[in-house]
């Protein structure tokens, strides 16, 4: 029999992302106001700047939702029963996720689901180490789309797990639409442990998005490395700066990449043409109260049930039953 050549596979698979990428970039950039999807943020120099910014001292979203889960973690998993399978969209680093392993030696297998392979490979093989018996599996997929699990895991009692305030990155209408696909992925009666960044005063909420040592400029100026790389050495970097202003009215953080000079890119036969100060809009991060999100969570037919969150109210984690 024939074995498919690894490599082959492999750069099958890359030509296309790379032409994903490049439709996006070319359909984004087309627009009157200039867009990029922000989950091209996180090939494997993202993933990386990613983490430093869990770490940063303005950064308070990861540290916040890690303590709320250390205090609630085994409320969290006593509704996980025996055999039963996480199921992590946008799994990342999956660091946070340890605290419910640590209280779910029941569990059948772990499933992480995310766009960087790379996150995923490292995580996967830290938890080897550390949960030496767990059963994990790595899907490398974009969670916007009904993902197929395992065919052996697809009898399990599955429970999702979706932290970070990733939901936070859509619109409230594609934030009902993703829930509704983690419906399908999950069964009736399945819950989701969902982190939401919540709304607060602007004196924590922009620096987080502005921090000192430069790094979430890095990591919104990467999208633009990241296409020169893979598409076409279209942008000079040094010719555009890193923005992130909260917009009131929508209740969200917007980050652009602003233009210093009227400048053209090109990318293959394709010219776009950017004015002094005109932008890119490369990421929203929505903030909720409990209440709205609770909102947004019945819209998209799920029930919340319950909710934990810091004495400072920054950070909530909700469990939300599939009805
Ligand atoms: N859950 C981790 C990581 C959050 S960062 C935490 O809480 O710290 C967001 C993660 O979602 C990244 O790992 C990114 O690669 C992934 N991601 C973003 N958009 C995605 C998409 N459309 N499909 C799958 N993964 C996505
Ligand atoms: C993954 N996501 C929830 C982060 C956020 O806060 O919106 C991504 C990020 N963007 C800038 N800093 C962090």
């Amino acid at each position: 029999m024939l074995t498919p050549n690894l490599r082959d596979l492999l750069s099958e698979r890359f030509v296309l992302v790379d032409h994903e990428l490049a439709s996006a970039v070319v359909n984004g950039l087309s627009r009157p106001q200039k867009t990029l999807p922000c989950r091209f943020f996180y090939d494997a120099r993202g993933s990386e700047l990613f983490e430093e910014i869990t770490r940063l001292p303005e950064y308070y979203p990861t540290r916040t939702e890690a303590a709320i889960l250390e205090a609630h973690a085994a409320d969290m998993a006593a509704s996980i029963p025996d055999g039963g399978v996480l199921v992590e969209f946008g799994s990342g680093s999956s660091r946070k996720t340890e605290t419910l392993l640590r209280h779910l030696p029941q569990l059948r297998a772990y499933i992480m689901i995310d766009v960087s392979e790379s996150a995923l490979l490292d995580a996967k093989e830290r938890l080897a180490t550390r949960f030496p018996s767990l059963d994990v599996r790595a899907i490398v997929a974009d969670f916007s789309y009904p993902v197929a699990l395992p065919v052996d895991l697809a009898d399990g009692h599955r429970t999702g797990f979706f932290p970070g305030s990733t939901i936070g990155n859509l619109n409230p209408v594609e934030a009902q639409r993703l829930l509704r696909v983690f419906r399908g992925v999950l069964s009736p009666g399945s819950r989701l442990i969902v982190g939401v960044d919540l709304k607060k005063d602007l004196s924590i909420l922009l620096p987080a998005y502005n921090d000192a040592a430069g790094v979430t400029a890095a990591f919104n100026l990467n999208l633009l490395a990241r296409i020169n790389r893979e598409v076409a050495p279209a942008f000079d970097l040094d010719a555009f700066r890193h923005e992130a202003v909260y917009n009131a009215r929508d209740g969200r953080i917007e980050m652009h990449l602003v233009s210093l000079a009227d400048q053209d890119v090109t990318i293959g036969d394709q010219r776009f043409q950017f004015r002094k100060s005109e932008t890119i809009h490369t990421e929203n991060s929505y903030k909720y109260s409990v209440r709205q999100f609770q909102d947004l969570a019945r819209a998209a037919d799920w029930l919340p049930s319950r909710v934990w969150t810091d004495k400072d109210a920054l950070f909530s984690v909700h469990e939300l039953v599939c009805t």
